[in-house]
């Protein structure tokens, strides 16, 4: 009996994964109430260029890459991944046990950027088949299964500007409508969907009163999206401050919301350094009332100059963004910032033409009908339908090489197996640091290099004890 106890103890040690989270109000929340503030990495190595599904490869498809760099983001900090361009028919088992046991949520966007695979921000009519939806769906099914699977984005940035806010908007809240009646259906779990918008202010507004309204001011419309997201680059460079960012007036302009916020990227790379001081205004007083943190745009440095880790073929080098990040994120009081509460309820805005304030931006809320074959789906769910699970991993060692921003080998790299939220300090491997804190380092080495001398001083006197 007793060690078919501790079997069992091992075996749900072996298995333990986050807890899943659900929206109460403006936060995610676990069931004991703990609210998520959001430590995100954008993730997509290859760029969104990069995705090709033919290949039988994803962002989410290697085992060994997902260690490491589960690894690297645990000593970051990060609490969730974003993920943008996947394959719904791939095997993602091992990538989201590794990220699930690295104490890391994942937000998936159903969309990618091969044609028929996402709606277009023109004619959106052209793109709206019961063949998208299922490529949709697919995601879903692909996810759902996993502890860890925290959102859907049902777009990214199909509204960019007036002429694209002319059509479109009926068609985003007419996706997020499919797919949450589809999980309704389908799935166990009524896993969050909302939009990550371009935090473009002529529209900004107007997409956010488009796709948060309630119709006919009821809470559980399926059209309504569950969170608002957005990519905004506005604070930039070393003075930027929560004012001249602009950041403030996001606050301003969302501080009513009753259903949660975030930057689904952040992260202006206009000066070649970045600080990351936008991270003390997201994780402090100045944000984190309306706020639920960001997503660092992004993992993997690729052409437009975003990452924070160079993978090249012999080994993965560090950048100075990341040692940078490391030491904002490294200040922060996360005890404080991982207890905030939901906070109070905000009422729902009921939709109405009036809340559309730019000339030219959709202000009628009838959605289109389902395409033709869309209902089937929705009611009896896909077929085949891909199905995801956590799995056993036999080793968290990582076995790919990686060095830091000066080129030396760090060692022992390795997963650290949490059964709760990542954030700064559960994974301690050194990974070096940005030049600025150069001092720092001296400090460190100095008490290292002392420990010898310690045993020098009391060898002598062990070994006379055993004399
Ligand atoms: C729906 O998605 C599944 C899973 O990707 C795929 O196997 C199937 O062929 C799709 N069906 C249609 C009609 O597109
Ligand atoms: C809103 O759009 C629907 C569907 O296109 C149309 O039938 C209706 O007349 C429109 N309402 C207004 C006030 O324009």
């Amino acid at each position: 009996m007793l060690i078919q106890s501790a079997l069992v103890a091992l075996c749900a040690t072996a298995v333990a994964a986050l807890k899943p989270l659900k929206i109460d109000g403006r936060r995610f929340v676990d069931d004991d109430g703990n609210a998520l503030q959001i430590v995100g990495m954008a993730y997509q190595p290859g760029g969104s260029a990069g995705y090709n599904p033919k290949s039988g490869e994803d962002p989410l498809s290697h085992k060994e890459q997902c260690l490491r760099d589960a690894a690297l983001m645990q000593v970051l900090g990060v609490n969730a991944i974003r993920v943008y361009n996947l394959d719904p028919d791939i095997n993602h088992d091992e990538c989201a046990s590794i990220f699930n046991a690295a104490g890391m949520y994942m937000m998936i966007d159903v969309n990618s950027p091969l044609p028929g695979e996402a709606i277009t921000s023109f004619e959106p009519w052209t793109s709206y088949f019961a063949e998208y939806l299922n490529r949709t769906f697919a995601i879903v099914e692909a996810f759902s299964n996993y502890p860890n699977t925290l959102l859907f984005f049902s777009g990214n940035e199909i509204i960019n500007d007036l002429p694209s806010a002319e059509f479109v908007p009926p068609y985003m809240r007419a996706i997020t409508r499919d797919l949450k009646n589809y999980i309704k259906n389908n799935i166990d779990r009524q896993i969050p969907v909302g939009y990550s918008a371009a935090d473009v202010r002529d529209v900004l507004w107007d997409t956010y009163n488009y796709v948060a309204c309630a119709l006919d001011g009821e809470e559980d419309d399926m059209s309504r999206a569950d969170f608002f997201a957005l990519n905004s680059y506005s604070w930039c460079g070393d003075k930027a401050t929560f004012e001249s960012s602009t950041f403030v007036d996001l606050v301003e302009g969302l501080k009513d919301t009753p259903i949660p916020v975030f930057f689904s990227e952040y992260g202006c790379n206009e000066t070649p350094d970045r600080y990351w001081h936008e991270t003390q205004s997201i994780y402090g007083e100045d944000m984190y009332n309306v706020f639920s943190g960001g997503v660092v745009y992004e993992w993997t440095q690729e052409k437009n100059d975003y990452g924070l880790v160079e993978v090249g073929k012999e080994e993965t080098q560090i950048l100075d963004d990341y040692n940078r990040l490391k030491e904002q994120l490294g200040k922060i009081e996360w005890e404080d910032v991982q207890s905030l509460k939901t906070n109070g309820d905000h009422d729902f805005v009921e939709c109405a033409p009036k809340l559309i304030k730019a000339k030219g931006f959709m202000n009628n809320f009838t959605l289109p009908d389902l395409p033709p074959g869309a209902s089937k789906l929705i009611n009896n769910g896909i077929k085949p339908k891909p199905s995801g699970k956590i799995v056993d991993i036999d080793s968290w060692d990582v076995s790919l090489a990686v060095v830091d921003s000066k080129g030396n080998a760090i060692k022992d790299l390795a997963v650290v197996p949490l059964e709760e939220v990542n954030w700064n300090g559960k994974n301690d491997i050194e990974t070096g640091s940005a030049d600025s804190s150069q001092s720092g380092d001296d400090d460190e080495d100095g008490a290292i290099m002392s420990m010898p001398v310690i045993w020098a001083a009391i060898l002598p006197a062990v070994a006379m004890l055993f004399a």
